[in-house]
């Protein structure tokens, strides 16, 4: 017999995806380097007509059925070229290889381009959920070839979460779409979980809220217009006993946040697009301050800060409430904004009702508001902005005071709030018609004769400004 499914990377993620095939009645079968990862997937599938796996990568290409369908889920960079260069020489024209990891879409273009001269079909695929969504149903972002992905289309709709029995996958585009699509995914994730990290410090500084009154809240907004994965992991994080101290985990976890990469490349393109991602640069920025605890701790001893003048815990809850709901709706407008353009640029072809569909449930990012989201889109999918769709305006007129209010509050008492004022000043910015700018185009032209157009006529224009 062949089985229908081969992995490559037998790690948390690898065993837990596979395991997930089986169980979604698709026989499959696992390839790694250590024989302790190995052994360990075989015994827990329990059946090796099921799910079998082998050190040899011969073994484990002879046991696939063609075209071979092969996913890599090991770590992004130079790995995935290593494995691609082993399984070469035993591929046959038409098999797939699904990449499942983070890959940077630069990489995934090469590595497609590559392949494709080969007669085999590379697809990036971004897998979100973590290790529990690999198991039970993660979102899946498939890039490449449109013919190729129907041979892992059943399988993929099979494994996916669903939303309404809608399987949160779908084919997004050709070549990296879907690394593409994933990177900016995690833009988002990084936005959202700054912003949350926020209004739990506000929340504390600002009106002493202490970890089972941060939990009832976060759990609270959990059941509400907030719903989603991060607002209720973070309830729940507030629950968390220490194990080695007294008191709660999260008072004694290090304050400083690592990275590896996807927010800052989110970034990064977004600035080589022209796209404004604010909201996601800020996360990035503070990721970054947050590693310099040493100077922190340095420079805190420098300055006074103004003394916290405390707020009545229920408007602070409201305040705290509309002014999340608020700058996730922001953040999220920020990247699809940036995805609907490098559509253009990069010939994705993406839908973005499409996307805001899969990432409905089984993503890191997964939120009632992305329905709502994928209707706005529905309605008018060449929306520019989600900021322009009716029924937004509605939700981020009814959150813009409490904001101000909030931001305001937190610049006065000495409270860092960088996501929501960035949410807030991005949002100022872009609903104004008329922005200081013109200044700007002034300054170039004196001291460098760059020009400058006119708001009352056609044409280019230069002035001699300085005075003789
Ligand atoms: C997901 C996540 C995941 C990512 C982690 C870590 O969608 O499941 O985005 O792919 O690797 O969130 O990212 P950082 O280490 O950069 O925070």
């Amino acid at each position: 017999m062949k089985y229908d499914f081969g992995m490559v990377g037998l790690g948390v993620m690898g065993r837990n995806f596979i395991l997930n095939v089986s169980d979604n009645g698709f026989t499959a079968y696992g390839n790694d380097l250590d024989p302790e990862k190995v052994n360990a997937l075989i015994e827990e599938g329990g059946d090796t007509s099921k799910v079998n796996a082998s050190t040899d990568s011969k073994t484990f290409l002879e046991a696939l059925s063609t075209p071979r369908k092969i996913m890599l889920l090991v770590p992004a960079g130079k790995i995935v070229d290593m494995v691609i260069e082993s399984l070469l020489p035993n591929l046959d024209e038409g098999d797939l290889i699904i990449d499942g990891g983070n890959s940077f879409y630069t990489d995934t273009d090469r590595r497609e381009a590559y392949l494709a001269k080969k007669g085999i079909n590379f697809f990036g695929a971004g897998v979100s959920g973590g290790a529990k969504g690999a198991r039970k149903g993660p979102s899946i972002m498939p890039g490449g070839n449109r013919e190729a992905y129907q041979h892992v289309k059943p399988i993929f709709e099979a494994v996916a979460a669903k939303y309404q029995g809608e399987p949160c996958v779908a084919y997004l585009g050709p070549k990296s779409a879907g690394n593409y699509v994933k990177m900016v995914h995690n833009g988002i994730e990084y936005g959202l979980m700054q912003l949350t990290s926020e209004i739990y410090d506000i929340l504390k500084k600002g009106a002493d809220y202490n970890n089972d009154e941060l939990h009832k809240t976060f759990d609270a907004w959990n059941k509400g217009r907030l719903q989603s994965f991060l607002v209720e992991i973070t309830s729940e994080i507030f629950e968390q006993e220490d194990d080695l101290a007294e008191g709660r985990l999260v008072d004694q976890i290090l304050d400083k946040a690592k990275q590896k990469g996807t927010g800052k490349w989110t970034s990064q393109n977004a600035m080589d697009l022209g796209i404004p991602v604010p909201s996601i640069d800020i996360a990035v920025s503070m990721r970054e301050i947050s590693a310099l605890k040493d100077e922190r701790i340095e420079a805190d001893k420098l300055y006074d800060r103004p003394k916290v003048e405390k707020m009545d815990k229920s408007t602070m809850e409201k305040m705290a409430e509309e002014s999340l709901y608020f700058s996730f709706i922001i953040t999220y407008a920020q990247g699809l904004h940036q995805l609907a353009d490098a559509s253009k640029e990069y010939g994705y072809d993406l839908n973005i009702a499409e996307i805001a569909k899969i990432w409905r449930a089984g993503c890191i990012i997964r939120a009632g508001l992305l329905a709502d989201i994928s209707e706005a889109f529905e309605a008018n999918p060449s929306l520019p902005n989600l900021l322009m769709s009716p029924t937004f305006v509605e939700k981020v007129q009814g959150t813009v005071d409490s904001t101000r209010e909030l931001v305001a509050y937190g610049a006065k008492n000495g409270i860092p709030l960088p996501g929501l004022s960035n949410s807030l000043t991005y949002f100022d910015a872009y609903t104004s018609s008329r922005l200081p700018l013109n200044l700007i185009q002034a300054q170039r032209d004196y001291f460098g004769s760059h020009t400058y157009e006119r708001l009352d006529r056609e044409g280019i224009y230069h002035t001699e400004w300085e005075k003789e």
